[in-house]
């Protein structure tokens, strides 16, 4: 028998596999129970409608996916009413993710969620533009990154805070003790990286909106990177996210710190993905001995190591 369970801060989950954000939705119960998951995570949400960025916005490149989908959405009015009551079928734990131009904009919303019933977290999303940044995104810089996250703290109470940090910075540790001080319970590491394809027949970018975030297997080296250096920078748990498509990539990422994990780009090539990650996991433990997934988290950190097996 082998413990999958995972705590992250206050939040216990069933096992440590869970969606990445924008990549999965409800639907998907027509090809699995969404209950076996460790937690489910909605796409961005955000305060008012958004009409989202000019088509197209996937291009497929060679070992990943190029989007520039610009998180469109109803907004969070509709969210709550129409939305929620949907995603209050499920019992998995509901993680919200919140994206917001600006620091007033992340506080009040997170308010808004803080107060309403079937919440289990908030994961912000802070690789959005700033609109009182010039539109540089909060997450590229750790004072803003921390005064978002600071003011989402001040209205949260008890509510876990996520915070999804992005490898669009110059130096990520300095961002992920910013965000720890601000008062985050767990980071996200890390959302998509940017990216270009161009079109040689018409010298155009490939997507509507010229460059876009770069995810699925070939981004999985630079997430694991940028999840080693965070582990190593704070004390409150990571989630790792970034090419997982096999339990093998999910171990690398408990390894190299992570308390759990996010699957995104691997649930369009195989809906059923997260599922052979959450089975491929117990069969390594088990293979290895270890009794608990959790003791895997930071196994390959210097001065770490795997645990003895089991007698
Ligand atoms: C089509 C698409 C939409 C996404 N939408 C969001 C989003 O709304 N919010 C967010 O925080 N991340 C979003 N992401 C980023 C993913 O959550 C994840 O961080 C990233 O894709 C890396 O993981 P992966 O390689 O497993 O896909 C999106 C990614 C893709 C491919």
């Amino acid at each position: 028998m082998v413990d999958l369970t995972t705590r992250i801060g206050s939040l216990t989950l069933a096992n440590p596999v869970m969606p990445a954000s924008g990549t999965f939705g409800p639907e998907l119960v027509q090809v699995f129970d969404l209950d076996r998951l460790g937690a489910l995570v909605t796409k961005s949400i955000t305060p008012e409608y958004r009409a989202g960025n000019p088509l197209p916005r996937l291009c497929e490149t060679e070992a990943g996916v190029l989007n520039s989908i610009g998180i469109p959405g109803k907004g969070l009015d509709h969210f709550i009413s129409q939305a929620m009551p949907e995603w209050r079928r499920f019992r998995a734990p509901l993680v919200v993710s919140l994206s917001a131009p600006s620091v007033a904009a992340f506080a009040d919303a997170a308010a808004r969620l803080a107060a309403t019933p079937g919440v289990a977290a908030i994961e912000a999303n802070i690789s959005c533009p700033n609109l009182e940044e010039d539109g540089r995104a909060f997450a590229m810089h750790p004072e803003p990154a921390a005064a978002a996250t600071a003011a989402m703290r001040r209205v949260v109470g008890d509510l876990p805070l996520w915070v999804k940090l992005s490898p669009n910075t110059g130096d990520i540790a300095a961002v992920a003790r910013a965000v720890e001080d601000a008062g985050a319970d767990a980071l996200v590491v890390a959302n998509t990286i940017l990216g270009l394809a161009i079109d040689i027949e018409t010298a155009r970018p490939k997507l509507g909106s010229g460059m876009g975030g770069f995810s699925g297997p070939a981004f999985k080296p630079i997430a694991l990177r940028l999840v080693w250096q965070v582990a190593q920078a704070v004390r409150i748990p990571v989630i790792g996210v970034g090419g997982i498509a096999a339990a093998a990539d999910a171990v690398e990422f408990l390894m190299a710190g992570a308390s759990a994990v996010q699957v995104g780009t691997a649930t369009f090539v195989s809906p059923t993905a997260m599922l052979e990650v959450i089975e491929g996991l117990r069969d390594f433990c088990a293979r290895k001995g270890i009794r608990g997934v959790a003791e895997l988290t930071g196994a390959a950190l210097p001065r770490t190591g795997l645990p003895q097996a089991a007698e």
